[in-house]
C-alpha cells in the first residue's frame, strides 16, 4: 500500500530557532496527514530535479533512510512505513505499530510509546564509504544531524514537539523494524501540551 502525501505549503521560519526545544510530553490527539507530510519533507524531501534534498549530503550520496512508526495519524492505518523521498510517499512495511517495543529498546523512554509518530533515521553507510572510505562514517553522522535539526525546526513551526533520541540498543531496533540499515536516531513527534 502506498499513500501519496499532500503538497508542501510554505511555512514561515521566523522565531522558530528561538522556540525550538526538546519535547517529551505529547497530547493524546492524532496528527494530520498534512503534519506528517511536512515532517517527512523537512527530514529528507527532494527539492530539485537532480534529486537533491532538504539536507546537505557528502557527494550527494544520501545514505539515510527514514522510517516512521504511525500510531495515530488521521486517515492513515497504523504500522511502520518507509519514506520514499523521490515520490514524497510512504510505503507500509509492517502492519502493526511498534511504539511500545521501540520505547523498551530505547532504555524504557516511554514517551516514545505515547507519540503519534516516531521517525527512525537509519544509515546505509556503504553509500557514502564507497566514495569516501572510512571518512564516510563521519559524513553519515554529520548528515543525520542535519536531518534531525530540520525535523526539530519543522515540528516547532507546526506547533508540534520532538526530541532526538540517541539512547537505544541498535540490534533491538533493527529486529523490531526488520531493517538492514543501522538506526542512528529516533524522533518521536507529537502535539505539545500547552
Ligand atoms: C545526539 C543526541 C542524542 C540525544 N539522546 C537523547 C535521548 O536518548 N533521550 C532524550 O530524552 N533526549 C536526548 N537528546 C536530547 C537532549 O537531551 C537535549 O537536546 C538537551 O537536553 C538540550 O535541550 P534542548 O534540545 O531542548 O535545547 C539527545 C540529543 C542529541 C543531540
Amino acid at each position: 500500500m502506498e499513500i501519496q502525501l499532500p503538497d508542501i505549503e510554505e511555512i514561515k521560519l521566523e522565531d522558530v530557532l528561538i522556540k525550538r526545544r526538546s519535547v517529551r510530553e505529547y497530547c493524546s490527539s492524532p496528527l494530520t496527514l498534512r503534519e506528517l507530510s511536512h515532517i517527512l519533507f523537512a527530514a529528507y524531501g527532494v527539492t530539485d530535479e537532480r534529486g537533491f534534498k532538504t539536507v546537505p549530503s557528502a557527494g550527494a550520496t544520501y545514505p539515510l533512510e527514514i522510517y516512521v512508526n504511525v500510531r495515530d495519524v488521521v486517515g492513515v492505518e497504523e504500522g511502520v512505513y518507509k519514506y520514499i523521498p523521490e515520490r514524497h510517499s510512504i510505503v507500509r512495511i509492517l502492519d502493526e505499530e511498534v511504539g511500545h517495543e521501540l520505547a523498551l529498546a530505547a532504555l524504557k523512554q516511554m514517551f516514545i510509546a505515547i507519540a503519534p509518530i516516531v521517525l527512525i533515521i537509519a544509515a546505509n553507510y556503504e553509500r557514502t564509504t564507497r566514495v569516501y572510505g572510512d571518512r564516510g562514517f563521519r559524513y553519515v553522522h554529520m548528515e543525520v544531524g542535519h536531518v534531525a535539526q530540520n525535523v526539530y525546526l519543522m515540528a516547532t513551526s507546526l506547533g508540534l514537539g520532538t526530541v532526538s533520541v540517541g539512547a537505544f540498543y541498535d540490534n533491538e531496533i533493527r529486529e523490531i523494524l526488520k531493517i538492514k540499515e543501522y538506526p542512528l536516531l529516533l524522533m518521536p513527534v507529537g502535539r505539545k501540551i500547552e
